[in-house]
């Protein structure tokens, strides 16, 4: 079977769960082969790598070549995708440099820190030819594919309010403090309320109208509490925080009120309280969310009709829709329209 190479660009905290996706897909049989990883930071191939989901262990990597000259590692192994896991300010750069040198891009979320970034990513698509997928991995996570459905199926009629959230300390981990620095990271809105900001789009389509106020400490936009407001009465409420105790564990949640029923998810669980009836748990799928937008790309690259979710298009829409809320949370909360 023909196998799709692909090398890892940055190995620090992210990538460790993109190494076990690989690992995973390798051990399925998936049509895919992690074949290389390249970091500036050569330290980083031995080091278990603590982040805000935990302590971390010491990677296994072998089997994979180690590198730290990207273009050496290109060179090398000629891989068909690169998968970018570089703090968030590289990303445009790095993108595109690897889509000239001729390979296919998964790069993970935010695409990029704007717009205008994420505009000439997609113009450097467009012009090699090259496919560049960006990993909004919750547009593969079961709980919310779930709540998609319900959504889309109206099973319960339609939505009437809905609660995201999505907590943590403020990380300490990364390249050189990159996610404390607001010009880098582009503080909690830009780096992980973004997940929640592409989910409601994901879910319920462009609002009509957002705001959001926030909170000024290490970075600007540390918590950010955003509303979206879809003009036919259903409103939609999301908070981020990169200012929780650094005792507590990064967390997340929803909660959505249909015409008919509650829905709630601690992260993990998915309970249905419906008005009428009994109340129970929904069976979800198991999969790997890493691992099936990994296999979005790879499949796309042999040729296969996939799902366009993850198509840079899509991520630029929630990138563009990131600047809104920071603009209203520039402007003490300004209503703007979308
Ligand atoms: N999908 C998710 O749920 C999720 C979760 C966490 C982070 N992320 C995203 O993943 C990206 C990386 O985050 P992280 O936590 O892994 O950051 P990190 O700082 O831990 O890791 C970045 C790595 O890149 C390396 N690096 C820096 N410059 C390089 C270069 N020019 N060439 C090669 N290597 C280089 C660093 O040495 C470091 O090991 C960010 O964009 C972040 O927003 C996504």
């Amino acid at each position: 079977m023909e196998k799709v190479k692909v090398c890892m660009l940055g190995f620090g905290g992210i990538a460790r769960s993109h190494l076990s996706a690989y690992r995973q897909l390798e051990a399925q049989g998936a049509p895919v082969q992690l074949v290389g990883i390249c970091d500036i930071d050569e330290s980083q191939f031995g080091k278990a790598q603590a982040t805000n989901l935990g302590a971390g262990t010491g990677p296994d990597l072998s089997g994979i070549n180690l590198y730290t000259e990207d273009e050496k590692m290109i060179a090398a192994e000629k891989p068909d995708v690169v998968d970018i896991c570089l703090p968030s300010f590289l990303h445009e750069e790095y993108s595109v440099k690897m889509m000239r040198l001729g390979c296919n891009v998964l790069c993970e979320k935010p695409m990029s820190l704007d717009s205008d970034s994420c505009k000439r990513m997609i113009a450097a698509s467009e012009e090699t030819g090259k496919k560049l997928m960006i990993g909004q991995c919750l547009r593969f996570e079961p709980s919310y594919l779930y709540l998609k459905e319900l959504v889309d199926s109206g099973r319960y009629g339609k939505v009437r309010h809905a609660f995201f959230d999505r907590l943590s300390a403020l990380p300490l981990w990364g390249f050189e403090k990159w996610f404390q620095d607001t010009a880098r990271s582009g503080g909690c809105v830009t780096d992980m309320h973004i997940h929640d900001v592409d989910m409601i789009r994901f879910l319920f389509g462009e609002p009509k109208e957002v705001s959001c106020v926030s909170t000024e400490d290490v970075t600007k936009w540390q918590v950010v509490n955003s509303r979206f407001d879809y003009g036919n009465g259903t409103m939609i409420f999301a908070l981020g925080s990169w200012d929780e105790a650094k005792t507590t564990k990064f967390r997340f949640s929803f909660r959505v009120r249909f015409d008919e029923a509650q829905v709630f998810s601690d992260g993990k669980k998915v309970t249905v309280y419906p008005d009428e009836g009994e109340v129970f748990e929904a069976e979800l799928e198991s999969k790997n969310r890493m691992a099936e937008e990994i296999l979005c790309l790879c499949k796309a690259v042999l040729g296969e009709a996939v799902s366009d979710r993850i198509s840079a298009y899509e991520a630029a829409k929630t990138v563009a829709l990131v600047e809104k809320l920071r603009d209203s949370a520039d402007n003490n909360g300004q209503v703007i329209s979308c």
